[in-house]
């Protein structure tokens, strides 16, 4: 399977481009740390990048919320717009399989009040369970 891997130069993608070369996949990293074209807010660029891929591991972000609010803006361009625009450019193209990442900025940090149990943190997943 032929994955493009944005973000694919970033702590996360550099992790999953090993892992699918590893399975016999074919990574195509799209980051702007690796080529300063390969934006993923660029519409032409991500459409070319999309040719022949069967499906997108998206991992092209601005991380570390809270370093500063002037930061906002182009967090949300990178994260939001970002985002919007692979996929309007997958939908154009028929590329139908994402995997995205999420964040515990978004869905917090697991830590929830049982009624049987009490506090619960759940522990990382076993592969199994993936
Ligand atoms: N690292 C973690 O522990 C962790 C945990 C949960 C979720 N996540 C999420 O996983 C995703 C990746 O995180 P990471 O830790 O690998 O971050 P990272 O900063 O190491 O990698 C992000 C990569 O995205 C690239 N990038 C940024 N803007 C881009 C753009 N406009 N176009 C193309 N490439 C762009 C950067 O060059 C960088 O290589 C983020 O959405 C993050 O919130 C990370």
């Amino acid at each position: 399977m032929r994955v493009l891997v944005t973000g694919g130069a970033g702590f996360i993608g550099s992790h999953v481009v090993e892992a699918l070369t590893a399975h016999g996949h074919e990574p195509v990293v799209y980051d702007v740390r690796a080529a300063p074209e390969a934006d993923v807010r660029n519409p032409s660029t991500v459409r070319d990048a999309l040719s022949g891929v069967d499906a997108v591991c998206h991992q092209a972000a601005m991380v570390g919320l809270g370093v500063g609010f002037r930061d906002a803006a182009e967090y949300v361009s990178r994260n939001d717009l970002g985002t919007a625009v692979l996929l309007t450019a997958m939908a154009d193209t028929g590329v139908r399989r994402l995997v995205l990442a999420g964040s515990m900025v978004v869905y917090g940090e697991g830590r929830y009040a049982c009624a049987r149990h009490g506090v619960v943190r759940p522990g990382p997943r076993a592969v199994a369970d993936l």
